[in-house]
């Protein structure tokens, strides 16, 4: 349930912005301080107040009082595994089509920052399976999610092995944020519906080349496409106006497929239609290479 608008809750994470704008993510407690250097601020002090307030500490110090949106409580929570950083987790949601009230599985739940993306996304008619192998992930994990969100009754945590077995058979997205997708796939693809979309998620390119592979040799996908996306901020100052410096400039690969119907098994490349053949005497260079997710075809 949204808390926005509300006063402030115990147990509810909070941003303190001090006078250099710097950012201090805390968990709400009654009774507890947050501590900068000798100087405290209780929380009883925000507890009950709303979003935006500004509130003093002993020092007098002045502090702007936020709820964390989505991208600041993915980048600021405790983390156990690495984080898919939003800039990918917004990109997981456009072209692997999440939407309201999609039965959603994702393997590798980690931290709990694709999943946030992913709760928030299905909404509460949806509903989010997370696969992990690790207990201490998943504790920590649970305490992101129940801090953001509070009670998630529609988010299902299966402690299991995604290599060893997969029994979500309704499933409408798999996102996949696992060491060997190709693993995960060879167990899940057996009961995607058809007109599932498949998402993964992999920091090395030949992770990535595996796993298309994999689809490829399982015959039961289509349109299977690979992308990264890099993001760029620019200092916009009164002289200055330029980009940043430093960038992150790779975090990981996303590849998406669909699933056909079994009927409609893909054939190998050497055995299609003389489309193949045309296709793969094209100039690498040349424009009709680009993707063809995005064409538009105008009357
Ligand atoms: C990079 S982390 C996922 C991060 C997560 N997507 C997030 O945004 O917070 C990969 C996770 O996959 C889990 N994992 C690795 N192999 C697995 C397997 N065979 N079955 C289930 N989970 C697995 C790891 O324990 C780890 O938590």
């Amino acid at each position: 349930m949204s808390r926005q608008g509300k006063p402030f809750a115990a147990n509810e994470p909070v941003l303190l912005i001090d006078k250099k704008e710097r950012r201090h993510y805390t968990i709400l407690e009654p009774g507890k301080t947050t501590n900068f250097r000798g100087d405290y601020l209780p929380h009883d002090e925000i507890i009950g107040q709303m979003d935006g307030v500004n509130i003093y500490s002993q020092r007098k110090q002045r502090f702007r009082v936020f709820r964390p949106t989505l991208d600041e409580q993915v980048r600021l929570m405790p983390r156990g595994a690495q984080v898919i950083y939003p800039k990918d987790i917004a990109m997981i949601i456009m072209h692997a089509d999440v939407f309201p009230g999609a039965r959603v599985v994702e393997c590798g739940l980690g931290s709990g920052a694709l999943t946030s993306g992913l709760l928030r996304a299905v909404g509460s008619e949806g509903q989010v399976t997370s696969y992990e192998i690790r207990a201490d992930f998943i504790n920590n994990a649970r305490k992101n999610l129940q801090a953001f969100f509070g009670e998630t009754p529609n988010h299902i945590i299966k402690e299991q092995d995604i290599y060893e077995r997969f029994d979500d058979h309704d499933a409408d997205r798999l996102l996949l944020d696992v060491p060997e997708p190709w693993r995960a796939i060879e167990q899940a693809a057996p009961v995607l519906r058809p007109g599932a979309i498949v998402c993964s998620y992999s920091p090395t390119i030949l992770q990535v080349k595996t796993f298309v592979d994999t689809l490829h040799r399982l015959r039961l996908f289509t349109d299977i496409y690979t992308f990264e996306t890099f993001l760029r901020e620019w200092k916009v100052d009164s002289v200055s106006v330029r980009p940043e410096l430093r960038m992150v400039a790779h975090t990981a690969f996303l590849t998406t497929a669909r699933v056909i119907s079994p009927g409609a098994a893909v054939l190998p490349k050497d055995v299609q239609a003389g489309e193949e053949e045309d296709s793969s005497q094209e100039s690498e260079n040349s424009a009709e290479n680009e993707p063809e997710k995005a064409d538009r075809v105008d009357s």
